[in-house]
């Protein structure tokens, strides 16, 4: 909803900049000069001035008439409102809802403009009337009207674009900001909010807009309904608040102000079935909804990320120019962005990217564990393997570990400061049972989650821990070291293995046509999990669509000669008295993954034998059940 009004004295050019606006604006447009009742047009062909009386009637119509227009979606209107009273008269919608066009020039270039043009029924000696009359507004846009109509239509769109933001930003937190800086940073135009909360949250978008007031021209704000007026039609909107409730919560506040074709864009790590809930809830009233993963932290949304959206393609189609522009590259150039599918497919896909990234952090962390306690290295020792092996797996978990390791606070390590006790804010479990409602084996991202939850209990593990009188026995690390970079490249390996099945059991499920290629592609940067693995994955899956990573060609060589040595790291490790919970899982996995024979015969006769559940029979065709009485 918007009008706008291009302003200023008989002859200056208003109705022809204003209907070149219009064009523009794809909005319609109305001279004032239209709505004069007759009596008015008599005297102003004989040469009679208006006086305020005649006047009053005519902006009586023309207020009601330009709040028509703003509900019906807005109009610019060529008017000469001179004085303030008038324009006062005139705002009959609220004040962001309505632009004034100030174009002023000359006496004497206006009267020469006039004479020359005989079509009009504006007497040229009225012109000192009408400059005594101006009262040029203190607000509004200011245009010189001595400019082609085309160059002012240029210097208006320009200072609209200040002003109308092709994109708002509600939640500035950490993530928020640095996704706000992204954007004005490739040029586009950003709306900024945030709530104003005595002594909770004070002032957080007016200091953002002020801190950046150099370098980026943000329009700020903290009532809704002012962030919503603020924002070119359809509206663009990336929310970026707290997953849950919260999410609810803002599209409630921000729903009485949106109208059909508005666009939400949720950026927080939300569930993917309130994504899809949310994304019907907003269809019914018009509105799309796009659930967006975002991955890469502050400096990923500040500097690139990887941006994982899910919901209907007209709505991608809509904002994906601008997502693209501020998404990280791949090493070709192309954002790391790409349409991943419908309802809840993009915050699936973020959600099982933080799985991946729970069991690598998980893998690193182990690893660490066992070289300093148990192969009794120091920490720039296990920076110094960490940064050998990067050098080959250019991970960025690793990256940041080798920094965390050598990172001191008063000439000591601050590693050994921090408490083991992990939190998680549960993308990591929502995977699990996201497998587990799909029937999916998820070992290693599962096994990551529980030992975060067992980590927490740091008291209860203290006093265990005495008890049991543990403490990590000394083992060589010679006789490992070989083995530890060969068993960490096949955890990757099975991990990820692990992670693109659930991705491609959920595709099937839910017939989200998942491209496992272009989502390997779009985390080869700016997210969390990058590394040199994902880029060789970009080929293998669109080499091999279908397969299980574990049957691909080259991993299988690859697993094949690194096996024993993972289990060689892994028997050493618990020989060790060191845990081992996500290493283990991708073992455990693995063996099973490749095994002919398993034990689940006898699972099967325990459960036919005290609940006759029956069984399948060797040679016999898949899905015929057989019972014995026990
Ligand atoms: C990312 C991260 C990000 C966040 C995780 C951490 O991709 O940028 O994954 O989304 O850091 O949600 O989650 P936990 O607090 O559960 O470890």
């Amino acid at each position: 909803m918007a009008v706008y009004i291009v302003m200023g004295v008989s002859g200056v050019g208003k109705s022809t900049v204003g209907k070149l606006l219009a064009l523009q604006m794809d909005l319609l447009f109305y001279d004032a000069d239209d709505f004069h009742p007759p009596e008015n047009v008599e005297k102003m062909k004989a040469g009679i001035p208006l006086q305020d009386e005649d006047r009053k009637g005519w902006l009586d119509i023309l207020a009601r008439k330009i709040s028509t227009w703003n509900q019906k979606g807005g109009a610019v209107l060529a008017c000469s409102a001179l004085k303030e009273k008038y324009r006062k008269q005139l705002q009959s919608i609220p004040r962001e809802q309505l632009t004034w066009i100030y174009l002023h020039s000359t006496f004497e270039l206006i009267k020469e403009r006039l004479l020359l043009r005989k079509d009009h029924f504006f007497k040229p000696e009225l012109l000192t009337s009408q400059f005594e009359t101006l009262e040029p507004p203190g607000y509004g846009i200011h245009i010189d009207a001595n400019n082609s109509p085309e160059q002012i239509i240029q210097q208006i769109m320009q200072k609209l674009n200040n002003k109308i933001s092709r994109i708002g930003l509600y939640g500035l937190g950490v993530m928020g900001k640095s996704l706000a800086l992204n954007l004005a940073s490739k040029g586009v135009q950003v709306s900024v909010f945030n709530r104003h909360l005595k002594a909770v949250e004070e002032n957080v978008a007016k200091d953002f807009a002020a801190s950046h007031s150099n370098d980026f021209k943000f329009n700020w704000f903290d009532e809704p309904e002012k962030f919503v007026a603020s924002l070119a039609r359809p509206r663009n909107i990336i929310l970026m608040v707290n997953a849950g409730k919260t999410v609810d919560v803002v599209i409630e506040n921000l729903l009485p102000h949106l109208e059909k074709d508005d666009l939400i864009i949720d950026g927080g790590n939300s569930h993917y079935k309130d994504s899809e809930r949310r994304e019907k809830f907003l269809k019914k009233k018009g509105i799309l909804f796009l659930g967006t993963g975002i991955s890469g932290g502050e400096e990923g949304a500040l500097k690139g990320p990887s941006i994982m959206p899910g919901g209907e393609p007209t709505a991608y189609d809509r904002i994906g120019d601008i997502l693209e522009k501020i998404a990280a590259k791949d090493k070709n150039g192309k954002a790391c962005c790409t349409y991943i599918g419908p309802g809840g497919a993009g915050h699936f896909v973020k959600m099982l990217h933080n799985g991946i990234e729970y069991a690598e952090m998980q893998f690193i962390a182990e690893i660490y564990h066992f070289m300093r306690f148990s192969l009794s290295l120091d920490q720039e020792g296990v920076a110094g393997f960490f940064e050998k092996w990067n050098k080959e797996m250019r991970s960025y978990l690793l990256e940041i570990s080798i920094e965390i390791l050598r990172k001191k606070e008063n000439a000591e390590f601050i590693l050994d400061k921090i408490l083991d006790a992990a939190k998680q804010k549960g993308t990591g479990g929502w995977s699990t049972k996201a497998a587990l409602e799909l029937g999916v084996p998820l070992d290693t991202i599962t096994s990551a989650v529980m030992a975060r939850i067992i980590s927490g209990k740091k008291e209860q593990r203290v006093k265990a821990a005495e008890i049991y009188n543990t403490k990590p026995h000394k083992k060589e690390f010679k006789k490992i070291e070989k083995s530890l970079f060969q068993a960490f490249q096949a955890e990757q390996i099975i991990n990820h293995a692990i992670g693109f099945d659930l991705l491609k059991s959920a595709s099937e499920e839910y017939r989200w046509n998942l491209n496992l290629s272009e989502i390997s592609r779009i985390w080869t940067n700016g997210c969390i999990i990058r590394s040199g693995l994902m880029e060789d994955l970009v080929k293998l899956f669109r080499e091999n669509k279908d397969e299980n990573l574990l049957l691909h060609k080259e991993i299988v060589d690859f697993i094949k000669e690194a096996r024993q040595d993972l289990i060689l790291v892994i028997t050493q490790a618990l020989q060790a008295g060191v845990p081992m919970p996500g290493m283990s899982a991708a073992l455990n996995y693995l063996l099973s993954f490749t095994a002919a024979q398993t034990s689940a015969n006898m699972i099967q006769a325990q459960r036919d034998y005290f609940g006759a559940h029956t069984y399948e029979r060797v040679g016999k065709p898949r899905g015929e059940f057989f019972h014995t009485k026990w």
